[in-house]
């Protein structure tokens, strides 16, 4: 065997399977950088005096950041769990509460995330070898001997980061990763740990400001911009070609400032009432036959694709169109989409005049308010 055949590791650079058998790990590292053609120019350890104080000091701060994003993540596990999500309105009891439900889950998510990238972007910094090589390229699949020394030389790196002999840094950094990856997992079947459903029927996702309560009149009303003047929608209000948005009102709510603000502020109480010009066209959708009085037709508001107010009108084409994605509903049709993201009708209010002349809701909406995914779980 010439000497060229010999590699600095002391051993053939293609060794015979008795030499690859007896090989230390060591040995396997070195000869896998001299078969990829590296050649390690400097190699110097952060600390090649183990146990020093800077040592315990720079391991303590590694471990600090993977504390952090453990108590980070059992925080977050405990707001997704207990904090109350379910929908209040402004003004209701338990409403602060309820508003802080999504920035508590993000902040506590994002730091337990933010923390445990720290501490392994700190660990490295701190406790892996500074070190300089050259590779020279070469092609081609890797040869038996190459997948051995490839991971020997992986485990030889992970010793000479001495994460073998740091188990605060282990330990914490696995606390970490572990609650982090509860977090995710929780996440994952967020549906059976907050049921969104809870209540059938009743639940929050499919009723909404419009559902009639101890058989009291929903009427419609408009929002003059002060809460409590009450200002109903009768036909003669409104012009052929127009559209009016809308808000529920119930007698029992005169005079009661909360209530009449819950109803305007509501997400999913705005909806649009729109009065087609006679002799339109119209194709109802099964069982929405008797949903519209006349030539007025009353839809949610809320795009049924990620829940903006789909709120402009354009009464030449009778198309309602969403600003955010340019989703288009034609009023003519049950407010079906006809261009954009949207994939499902807006929802149509069921309405009628009562004897008084002003416009009420016969009923809540048959359908779920809003973006798609919401019915999913129906
Ligand atoms: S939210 Fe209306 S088109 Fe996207």
């Amino acid at each position: 065997m010439t000497i060229s055949e010999r590699g600095p590791s002391g051993v053939s650079r293609t060794p015979t399977p008795d030499e690859l058998e007896n090989m230390s790990r060591e040995q396997l590292a070195r000869l896998a950088s001299e078969l990829d053609d590296v050649e390690v120019i400097h190699n110097q350890r952060k600390f090649p005096i183990p146990g020093t104080r800077a040592e315990r000091r720079a391991e303590r701060s590694v471990a600090l950041w993977f504390a952090v994003s453990a108590i980070a993540g059992l925080a977050f596990l405990g707001a997704f769990v207990f904090w109350p999500f379910d929908y209040r309105a402004p003004g209701e009891a338990g409403y602060e509460v309820y508003t802080l439900y999504t920035p508590v889950v993000g902040l506590t998510f994002g730091l337990s995330v933010l923390a445990l990238g720290i501490g392994v972007v700190a660990y490295v910094k701190k406790f892996f070898p500074d070190e300089v090589s050259v590779q020279q390229r070469h092609d081609g699949a890797s040869d038996e001997v190459s997948r051995r020394t490839v991971v020997a030389q992986l485990a030889q790196a992970g010793q000479d980061t001495t994460i073998g002999r740091r188990p605060l840094i282990v330990r914490s950094a696995g606390v970490a990763a572990g609650v982090f990856g509860l977090g995710l997992g929780i996440a994952a079947i967020a549906p059976l740990v907050r049921d969104p459903w809870k209540g059938g029927d009743d639940a929050a996702l499919w009723t909404t400001g419009w559902r009639p309560v101890g058989g009291e009149t929903v009427y419609l009303r408009r929002d003059t911009g002060i809460p409590d003047e009450i200002s109903l929608v009768r036909p003669e209000d409104q012009d052929a070609g127009s559209m009016e948005t809308v808000f529920p009102f119930r007698e029992s709510e005169r005079g009661d400032e909360e209530a009449l603000f819950h109803g305007l502020r509501r997400a999913d109480s705005p909806a649009m009432l729109i009065r087609l010009r006679p002799g339109t066209e119209v194709v109802h959708r099964d069982g929405q036959d008797g949903f519209h009085f006349g030539d007025f037709y009353a839809y949610s508001k809320v795009c049924t694709h990620l829940g903006c107010p789909a709120s402009l009108y354009e009464s030449q084409t009778q198309r309602i169109l969403c600003p955010c994605h340019q989703s288009q509903f034609i009023a003519t049709e049950y407010a079906k989409p006809v261009f954009g993201p949207a994939a499902r009708p807006l929802p149509q209010l069921p309405i009628t005049v009562n004897d008084e002349g002003y416009f009420v809701a016969t009923g809540d909406y048959v359908e779920a308010v809003g973006p798609s995914f919401w019915e999913l779980g129906s």
